[in-house]
């Protein structure tokens, strides 16, 4: 791979242990992948936060480097954590993990990480231009920079993500190089998509049709970003899709291959994501995390109702001190549910606490099902507030 002066100077060791490290495995990267050179990124967002999947040698890897004076180069955001920094208590983390996790986002600040601890870091102020070059590792952020803000990014693990950060560079590679990005199957959406759920049924249903091949969708135009959102997490879980358009189909390269989702597909996706259950024990929205809009409407329907079951709203901490502003935070907490910032239902540990858990996201029922061996209920927003005030799903 070709390297400048100053990328050889860094993987030489000129700019401290730190950045020679971390220029070693991105060139090992970019020659497992054929990368012909690196290129600078403009932004960074680092998964791999929470201390529930790091453990102890994750944790001194992250000391290690911070003691050995790593340092970011560009803005870099970090991925939700294994708890609420602030109100961990009060959502039943352990002391001892709390700690550790504390240890984490301490390294990962001293390295100068914003602690943002978002899945949504393009609602809180990464928000890359359309054609920036960036190194993003959460799978739905990643889909979401590609397909909806048009930046170019791979799925990058934890330490490539760091490593860009540290450097300021990434090999490039897949997603930065403009020929890997055409759109490989024409995806004609023939149903009236309803809200959040179904977009996550269609992730999983295009998901598991086409895989990781860049689909061109018709069909879903003018969608809020609500339901892309949650379209991109789905698809990136079922599919590893880290790529897709949209289009009103008069898109000239539009691709031969195509297939057509139907109420049936959608039906069928959603039924999937069930089990069967006829009580929850937790309900848990924000997956990805969520906007200001969609915490008002969980205000609204929890007006004058008491929860009684645990409910997350899981969201950045930002989002939730501007649902302060707006007193929509003060309203859900009223009603006994709780904010989850800094976290989510998929990172925290949380195996072993719920049995079934209530949720509007296709991607938390693929988390809560494999990392915590939850039954799954996929409804709306409404659906899951009454089951969060009821117990019971209908
Ligand atoms: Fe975000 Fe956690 Fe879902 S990181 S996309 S809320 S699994």
């Amino acid at each position: 791979m070709y390297l400048t002066n100053m990328e050889e100077k860094m993987l030489a060791g000129e700019e401290g242990y730190a950045v020679q490290k971390n220029m070693q495995i991105l060139t090992a990267l970019g020659d497992i992948f054929g990368a012909e050179k690196m290129i600078p990124v403009s932004s960074v967002q680092v998964a791999g936060v929470s201390y529930y999947n790091l453990g102890d040698a994750g944790l001194e890897y992250l000391e290690t480097l911070a003691a050995k004076a790593a340092r970011t180069r560009v803005k870099t955001t970090l991925n939700p954590a294994g708890m609420d920094l602030e109100n961990w208590r009060e959502l039943g983390i352990e002391e001892e993990f709390a700690r550790k996790q504390e240890r984490v986002i301490q390294a990962f600040v001293k390295m100068g990480v914003i602690p943002s601890c978002t899945c949504t870091p393009y609602l809180v102020g990464n928000e890359p231009a359309r054609g920036d070059h960036i190194a993003w590792s959460e799978s739905s952020a990643v889909t979401y920079a590609n397909s909806i803000l048009g930046a170019m990014t791979n799925r990058e693990g934890g330490p490539s993500a760091l490593a860009a950060a540290i450097t300021g560079r990434t090999p490039a590679y897949g997603m930065h190089v403009e020929e890997n990005r055409k759109p490989k199957v024409r995806v004609k959406v023939d149903t009236k998509l309803r809200g959040v759920p179904d977009f996550g049924a269609l992730g999983y249903a295009v998901g598991k049709k086409i895989g990781p091949k860049i689909p061109l969708f018709e069909g879903i135009e003018d969608s809020p970003l609500e339901q892309l959102k949650s379209l991109c997490a789905s698809i990136a879980t079922y599919g590893g899709t880290a790529l897709f358009y949209i289009s009103d189909g008069t898109r000239a390269d539009a691709p031969t291959e195509t297939i057509t989702i139907t109420r049936t597909d959608i039906e069928a996706a959603l039924r999937a994501l069930n089990d069967e259950a006829a009580e929850v024990d937790f309900v848990a929205l924000g997956c990805p995390h969520c906007t200001l809009e969609e915490i008002k409407t969980i205000a609204d329907l929890l007006e004058g109702r008491k929860v009684t079951r645990e409910f997350w709203i899981c969201t950045a901490r930002q989002t939730m001190q501007e649902a302060e502003q707006t007193g929509d935070a003060q309203r859900i907490r009223k009603a006994g549910a709780k904010f989850a910032c800094d976290t989510c239902m998929a990172v925290a540990p949380l195996k072993g606490r719920f049995n079934v858990l209530a949720t509007d996201s296709a991607k938390a029922c693929y988390y809560g099902r494999g990392t915590n061996n939850f039954k799954t209920r996929i409804g709306s927003v409404e659906e899951c507030v009454n089951a969060a005030v009821t117990g019971n799903w209908s």
